[in-house]
């Protein structure tokens, strides 16, 4: 008899033939900064995470070092929005100086900036906004401009957001053209409308005030297309394609990671974190099991990189 169980007797055997793990070095923790002084506001919806104030930002710095977790993923919060975004691309913008503080605070650390106009935004759109039409070609301008501004300020690696067809092409040239030819762009490539997004908008304060983002942002029904847009990033120039939400997109995790040799980020999003910490809140489920059963799930399906709001959880429990 074939006897699977074999190879199940004990944890060292089980170890020996585990087929996939789970590092620190895989993890990127989301931070949110907020314009203003003395503020740690905790989300509402996202249990453990908070909006930082530049002044507060080392308690929540040190904390990732700490937890050992070498990369974080930038997200600003201005005070002022209007309909183009203009604190996004301002060189003395929030997201520019939070760059600039963490470069020189923690200087081995690595800091990925979102590039989005949704933040900034008065309509909270991903770009401009015409009547009720989301504009690709004159967003792509602007998101260029954000895209330089962030790297001067220091960013290492710069991951568009937005979903307009044509940014990676566009922000690799500008970023080209002002001399950071070695800025990585890590592009959110097959990007989901999807409702696990709604945590988020708490927390950066970024909902749209009409419509919704499916005229930019993925069908959940398409499998093959996110395979398109995956090729497209690819070819536009993008150095890490990403897959988002995570869990719910599993199959476009594999499906992508059969088809190139790119390294493949998963988004691990608001909705996907929230949902564990309500039901771990109420006992109804063993968090740190079901966390790091989800944190293999995302490498078994082919992600090398976990962007998640568990990293520093999930750092400690390694
Ligand atoms: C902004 C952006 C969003 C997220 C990351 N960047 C929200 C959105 O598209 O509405 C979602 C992240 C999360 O839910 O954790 N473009
Ligand atoms: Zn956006």
């Amino acid at each position: 008899m074939i006897r699977m169980r074999r190879l199940r007797t004990k944890e060292a055997i089980r170890s020996l033939v585990r087929e996939n793990h789970v590092r620190r070095e895989d993890l990127v923790y989301p931070i949110f900064v907020i314009e203003g002084e003395d503020i740690k506001n905790p989300v509402d919806s996202m249990p453990g995470i908070f909006q930082w104030s530049i002044d507060r930002l080392d308690e929540e710095l040190e904390r990732v070092i700490e937890a050992g977790i070498q990369a974080v993923l930038l997200f600003g919060i201005p005070a002022h929005k209007d309909e183009q975004g203009s604190e996004a691309y301002n060189d003395e913008g929030i997201t520019q100086r939070a760059v600039r503080y963490i470069r020189q605070k923690a200087p081995e650390l690595l800091v990925i900036a979102d590039v989005c106009l949704c933040e900034y935004t008065s309509h909270g759109h991903c770009g401009l906004v015409c009547g009720h039409e989301i504009l690709n070609d004159e967003t792509l301008e602007l998101l260029g401009r954000m895209s330089v501004s962030l790297a001067k300020a220091g960013a290492d690696v710069i991951a568009p957001s937005d979903m307009m067809d044509g940014r990676v092409e566009y922000i690799r040239g500008a970023l080209d053209e002002h001399g950071f030819t070695n800025t990585p762009i890590m592009a959110y490539s097959a990007k989901f409308a999807s409702g696990y997004y709604s945590p988020f908008r708490d927390a950066a304060h970024s909902a749209p005030s009409f419509g919704d983002r499916r005229t930019y942002q993925m069908d959940p029904a398409n499998g093959r297309e996110a395979v398109r847009e995956c090729e497209n990033d690819i070819a536009e120039g993008a150095d890490i394609i990403m897959i988002k939400p995570a869990l719910a997109y599993l199959d476009v995790v594999k499906e992508v990671s059969h088809r190139t040799n790119y390294p493949i980020a998963v988004y691990n999003v608001s909705g996907e974190y929230s949902m564990i910490k309500a039901a771990a809140g109420n006992g109804w489920i063993d968090e740190k099991r079901i966390v790091m059963e989800n944190m293999v799930a995302m490498k078994r399906a082919g992600a090398q990189i976990i962007i998640t709001y568990h990293a520093l959880d999930v750092a400690g429990w390694l």
